[in-house]
């Protein structure tokens, strides 16, 4: 049954139907990190998806079968869903995973790993717009039919998985560490090409020019948005309505000028200067 209530844990709240008290404290306090662990991190609508595409495919050589024959959330699970544990505990070493927790429930037994973090951040005015597409599509999720009623919902603390500044600041905390990577969305629009070999550099993963082509080729948003194992299309209706879009929308930096008008760009503006004073991110 798909259920809009969220649930709340450690101060924050996320959706109930996906998420339990016991999936959260087994991935916080129970899960055991490996050393070759490799974790996909992000604030929802980041790039998630594109990022479980990428290291598919980077663990894969290039080759395209894994990605066109298992989906994205098999083969790069969500450690906090109730499926984690099942999906993760027992796979063989590297395990790719997804999360979206805040730091503050991420694994603890993370910081006595070597496990490698991969954290990809968007510009939060294009992360507002396209959570805003994805609340009406997700039956999961609770939604407002009017963007600046969902601006609201979105700055507030009653958003899922907390709002988006303490989110990247909390990862940010990390970013010194040798085993964490820091990308941005938007340079990954920009040049997919240069983010994919920075993480095979990262990951220690020496691939061939043919096998980095065929990364970006097999990840870009047009192969993305039509392979089956990626876009979502077998998720049932009653819980994405895909009457009300696909999951794979536009994949643009700057969407947010379609849709911010002045008045709410300069204070969504104000408030980031605010929450972010002390962070340095050029891409805003
Ligand atoms: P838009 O709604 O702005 O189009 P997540 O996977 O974290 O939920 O993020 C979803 C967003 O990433 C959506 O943004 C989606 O279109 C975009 N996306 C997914 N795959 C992409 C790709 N290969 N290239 C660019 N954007 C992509």
């Amino acid at each position: 049954e798909v259920t809009k209530k969220y649930m709340e844990f450690e101060g924050i709240r996320v959706p109930g139907g996906v998420h339990s008290v016991e999936s959260l404290t087994w991935a916080w306090k129970e899960f055991e990190v490996r050393d070759d662990d490799v974790f996909n991190v992000t604030y929802p609508k980041s790039g998630t998806t594109w990022l479980q595409e990428i290291l598919s495919l980077i663990y894969s050589n290039g080759d395209p079968t894994p990605v066109k024959t298992q989906y994205s959330w098999d083969r790069v699970p969500w450690i906090e869903q109730y499926s984690g544990r099942r999906q993760i505990e027992n796979r063989p070493s590297p395990r790719l995973i997804t999360t979206h927790l805040p730091i503050h429930i991420f694994p603890q037994s993370y910081y006595k790993s070597k496990a490698k973090i991969i954290y990809t951040v968007r510009n939060p005015k294009d992360v507002c717009v396209s959570l805003y597409h994805f609340s009406l599509v997700a039956q999961f999720m609770e939604s407002r039919e009017d963007f600046q009623d969902f601006i609201t919902l979105f700055l507030s603390n009653d958003v899922m998985f907390g709002r988006w500044f303490e989110h990247v600041k909390g990862w940010l905390t990390i970013k010194d560490n040798p085993n964490f990577l820091l990308l941005s969305y938007d340079s990954m629009v920009k040049d997919l090409r240069s983010s994919v070999a920075k993480i095979c550099k990262f990951l220690g993963k020496d691939l061939s020019d043919a096998a980095i082509d065929s990364v970006v080729e097999h990840s870009s948003f047009k192969a993305m948005k039509d392979n089956n194992m990626s876009n979502y299309s077998a998720v049932p209706n009653d819980i994405f309505n895909k009457q009300h879009g696909t999951f794979h929308r536009k994949g643009i930096s700057g969407d947010h000028k379609n849709y911010f008008t002045p008045a709410q760009e300069e204070e969504f503006n104000e408030i980031y200067k605010e929450c972010m004073k002390d962070i340095d991110l050029a891409f805003i």
